[in-house]
């Protein structure tokens, strides 16, 4: 089917997701932050901490770059802003079949609202935050995807019968 690649906001669930998704397919899981941290020897808040987040931007459009020129049949799990900068979208439509996993800002706060490894969340106001920054993904979500699926209040084998089903459907479409 070729690589399965999971975008959304930070906690709709893409790292649990791909991981079940992974041992379902019995393929290879990558997550681009994993990917990042590994390669500059150090965390993100790190990253952005000492060299700011248009740097760690860089990073991300590097590490899909060469995604795309490496990897098939892998889930990928890519961080909440790499769709942002609109060069990605043609990145990740290379790389596969790309699922949004949208998921309602209140879902999303009470998963992460304990979390401190995300720095873009770690202001006096999380839940401000998150829909301030929902307001301006939402549509960009959208847009990188090729197809969507609604994750608040489903179970994941649900979540995961959605993502096979509507991105085989993309692929015979071609
Ligand atoms: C970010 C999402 C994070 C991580 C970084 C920035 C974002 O990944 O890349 O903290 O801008 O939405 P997750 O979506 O995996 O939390």
């Amino acid at each position: 089917m070729g690589n399965i690649i999971l975008i959304g906001f930070m906690g709709c669930g893409k790292t649990t997701v791909g991981i079940k998704l992974s041992y379902r397919m019995r393929q290879p899981m990558l997550d681009t932050d994993k990917l990042i941290e590994k390669n500059e020897g150090r965390t993100i808040s790190e990253i952005f901490e000492t060299n700011g987040e248009s740097y760690f931007r860089d990073l991300e459009t590097e590490c899909i770059k060469r995604l795309t020129e490496t990897v098939n049949n892998n889930i990928i799990s890519v961080g909440g802003g790499l769709p942002v900068r609109e060069e990605n979208h043609a990145l990740l439509k290379k790389l596969g079949c790309v699922v949004y996993l949208r998921a309602k800002a209140e879902t999303i706060y009470e998963r992460v609202k304990h979390d401190t490894t995300r720095p873009l969340l770690q202001g006096d106001d999380p839940q401000q935050k998150i829909r301030e920054l929902m307001g301006k993904r939402a549509g960009i979500y959208v847009r990188a995807a090729d197809v969507i699926i609604d994750v608040d209040g489903k179970d994941f084998e649900t979540i995961m019968d959605e993502i096979v089903m509507k991105c085989s459907g993309e692929r015979s479409d071609d």
